[in-house]
């Protein structure tokens, strides 16, 4: 019995398929390889490894970590919460207490009372700009001298990498290449120095090549074999969905099933929860358990791209501010609106925005990524795949969505005012 799987991560019986995957990291787990998992948002990165490490910790020779760097805002952060996250591998937790034994001490008897975060804000009080490294080295120590090795998952990662690089306005700025540059060369050199004691599963949902191609720092990668998350083949969607009709009790022919999955095109594991979720409210509010084409149409056009649906879409918005900041965004905006209209960004349209945005970029625009950067990232982040000789939308649904939004009075720069009026619109 699959159960439906909300918005949050998915392990058990919320977890579906991903068996070959969960197979492939488990290998590389073994050999003693590092990996850094990377795909598109929602995709199913955090499900995959949490549900790995579930796997391995019940298979009793690994000892299992997970580590979430969503809000760490620098490399002292991303060490206490290693360190909190580390507290069930008992021997583990004894040395890093340790090596903090000064704080610890301060902190009174109580220490192991506190809650998990104030235990996390003590810890972090002793980790200073200047004494990071050898604060994280001596944790890292302490995971490799366990009785069994450790899997680390570092979920997240990207997003520290990216908050070092950048300032304000999204711009890589010497100070971020520096911090960027000490934070992952300290975390290669103990990948390296307990290869086969630790093994890291990075993860994250904004690439961290293309950012570390942008730094220069791309070397940093290389101890990391590359795992790239794919979407859903059309039969595994298909039978999630024949799974989850099941377990709902809802009859849902394999016609409309394949209907509902040729829409979204891209089947991103999250659109088909939500797809299937949407179909079954809208069942159960008409009181009925057999779902129609016409009713799959009516939930794609009222609920996947209509307002509700519109919160789990927007997301792909924030995130593109976050990843090109303030300068790139406007033009990545403008990239997709056109290639949504126009159903596809040829050569010729790549062309004329090169051109236009070089002007303004000559006239005041320093330090605005270049069409191809963004073209780059927005290909390499799942919103765009080559075509021809241009580019389209990899998903249908975020192209409809796209379109349905933005289309309106959309006038492309480069048909408005040539050279004149700025980037931003
Ligand atoms: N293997 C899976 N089985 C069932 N649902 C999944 C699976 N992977 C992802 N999902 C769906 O996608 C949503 C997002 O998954 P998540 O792991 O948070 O993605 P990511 O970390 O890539 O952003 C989940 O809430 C769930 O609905
Ligand atoms: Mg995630």
């Amino acid at each position: 019995m699959l159960r439906k799987g909300g918005s949050n991560w998915v392990e058990g019986d919320r977890f579906f398929d991903r068996e070959t995957e969960l197979e492939a990291l488990e290998e590389r787990v073994r050999d003693g390889i590092h990996t850094l998992l990377t795909a598109q948002r929602r995709m199913g990165k955090t499900s995959l490894v949490r549900e790995l490490l579930k796997r391995i910790a019940e298979g009793k020779e690994f000892e299992t970590v997970f580590v979430d760097l969503e809000a760490a805002a620098d490399p002292a952060d991303a060490i206490a919460e290693i360190c909190v996250q580390a507290r069930p591998l008992s021997g583990v937790w004894g040395r890093i207490k340790g090596s903090f034994a000064n704080i610890i001490r301060e902190a009174g008897e109580h220490f192991e009372e506190l809650a998990v975060a104030d235990m996390k804000v003590k810890l972090r009080a002793g980790i200073d700009a200047g004494n990071w490294p050898q604060r994280g080295d001596a944790v890292f120590a302490a995971l490799a001298s366990g009785d069994r090795p450790v899997v680390l998952a570092i979920d997240e990662l990207p997003i520290l990498v990216n908050r070092l690089l950048k300032d304000d306005r999204g711009r890589i700025t010497p100070e971020g290449k520096r911090a960027a540059d000490a934070f992952l060369g300290w975390l290669r050199k103990n990948g390296q120095n307990h290869r086969g004691r630790v093994s890291m599963i990075l993860s994250g949902s904004v690439g961290l090549e293309p950012l570390l191609e942008q730094a220069g720092l791309s070397a940093h990668a290389n101890i990391y074999s590359a795992h790239d998350l794919k979407p859903w083949s059309e039969e595994t969607a298909t039978s999630c969905l024949e799974a989850l009709a099941k377990s709902y009790r809802i009859s849902l022919p394999e016609e409309m099933r394949r209907d509902m999955c040729r829409r979204l095109r891209c089947c991103i594991p999250h659109h088909v929860q939500m797809f299937f979720d949407k179909l079954h409210d809208h069942l159960r509010r008409a009181d009925r358990q057999e779902a129609s084409p016409e009713d799959v149409e009516w939930v794609y056009v009222h609920e996947m791209l209509g307002v509700r649906g519109q919160a789990d879409l927007q997301h792909y918005e924030g995130r593109l501010k976050t990843i090109l900041g303030v300068t790139g965004y406007p033009i990545a905006l403008e990239i997709l609106t056109t290639t949504a209209v126009n159903s596809g960004f040829d050569g010729d349209a790549m062309d004329r925005y090169r051109a236009y945005y070089s002007a303004f970029n000559a006239q005041d625009g320093e330090g605005v990524p270049s069409v191809a950067d963004i073209l780059h990232v927005l290909q390499h982040d799942g919103y765009l795949e080559r075509q021809d000789d241009g580019y389209r939308f990899v998903s249908g649904l975020l192209e409809d969505w796209w379109r349905s939004r933005y289309s309106e009075n959309f006038v492309a720069v480069v048909e408005a005012e040539p050279h004149g009026g700025g980037a931003g619109r």
